[in-house]
């Protein structure tokens, strides 16, 4: 796992654009997997300002949104769906047919999930899977528990995870859905690449033990130790918590 630290929220985003954009530049039809929440909102407000700068070009890239809410319509305004269209892809030059999403809506769940693991499949797989984190430590909804689900399944979410998701209802936690569907953890982990952007102090306990702690399915962000190639973009009150065994500075690495 590499860790890279900077001086603020917007330099990792930034510096993560960047990385991802050299990606596409490598490989042109790029399978991107992708997730949100606010950490990413800067990340995709950086890629659409690189497009438009001529440095970003996603006409070839296809795409895999990690989740979605379970019950919601693609034009709910709260799905994951609205949330792509709204802060990346209405911004970017994408072809729709190569945007893939979990339809919330779908009359048989498990079969949308079978469904979504064959479309990854025949997409090749993921070459790149970007991460947020959740503040109990979820990748996608991979929720902390006894288990966790390999592949992707319909999940409960916590009373914590739907609070944290409360912005996207209007503030309304009663509105967020107790049902999603998630890409499971080993879909995530057989991405070729992954980076995880974590912002903000109050991540920093999680990104302690996803970095430092024991592989447990209680912190389900610490079965990315497992993979050879993890990078961890973090601000510095992300990292706060990080033992510095390595003196870094803005972007310097440590183990
Ligand atoms: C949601 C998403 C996750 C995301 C997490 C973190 O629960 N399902 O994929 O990583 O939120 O959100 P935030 O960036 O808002 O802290």
């Amino acid at each position: 796992m590499r860790i890279r630290v900077f001086p603020s929220d917007r330099d990792a985003a930034a510096a993560l654009a960047h990385e991802i954009a050299a990606a596409i530049r490598a490989k042109p039809d790029l399978v991107l997997g992708l997730p949100t929440g606010r950490t990413p909102v800067l990340l995709y407000r950086e890629l659409a300002a690189l497009e438009k700068r001529g440095e970003a070009d996603f006409a070839r890239v296809t795409t895999f949104t990690l989740d979605e809410f379970l019950g919601l319509g693609s034009d709910h305004p709260g799905s994951y769906r609205q949330y792509m269209q709204r802060h990346l892809f209405g911004k970017i030059h994408v072809a729709p047919e190569r945007t893939h999403f979990l339809n919330g809506a779908a009359p048989d769940p498990p079969a949308e999930c079978e469904r979504y693991e064959a479309a990854i499949e025949a997409a090749g797989g993921i070459d790149l899977q970007i991460l947020g984190l959740g503040t109990n430590g979820h990748i996608g909804f991979n929720e902390p528990g006894d288990t966790l689900v390999a592949r992707t399944h319909r999940v409960t979410l916590r009373p914590e995870t739907r609070r944290a998701n409360a912005s996207l209802f209007d503030g309304h936690g009663d509105a967020v859905p107790h049902e999603a569907l998630s890409m499971g953890m080993a879909t995530i982990l057989h991405a070729r690449a992954i980076i995880l952007l974590a912002t903000g102090r109050g991540k920093a306990a999680c990104v302690e033990g996803m970095v430092h702690g024991p592989l447990t399915p209680r912190l389900p962000a610490s079965f990315l130790q497992t993979p050879r190639e993890v990078e961890v973009f973090l601000d510095e009150a992300a990292a706060e918590r990080l033992r510095k065994e390595k003196p870094f500075t803005s972007s310097s690495n440590f183990q």
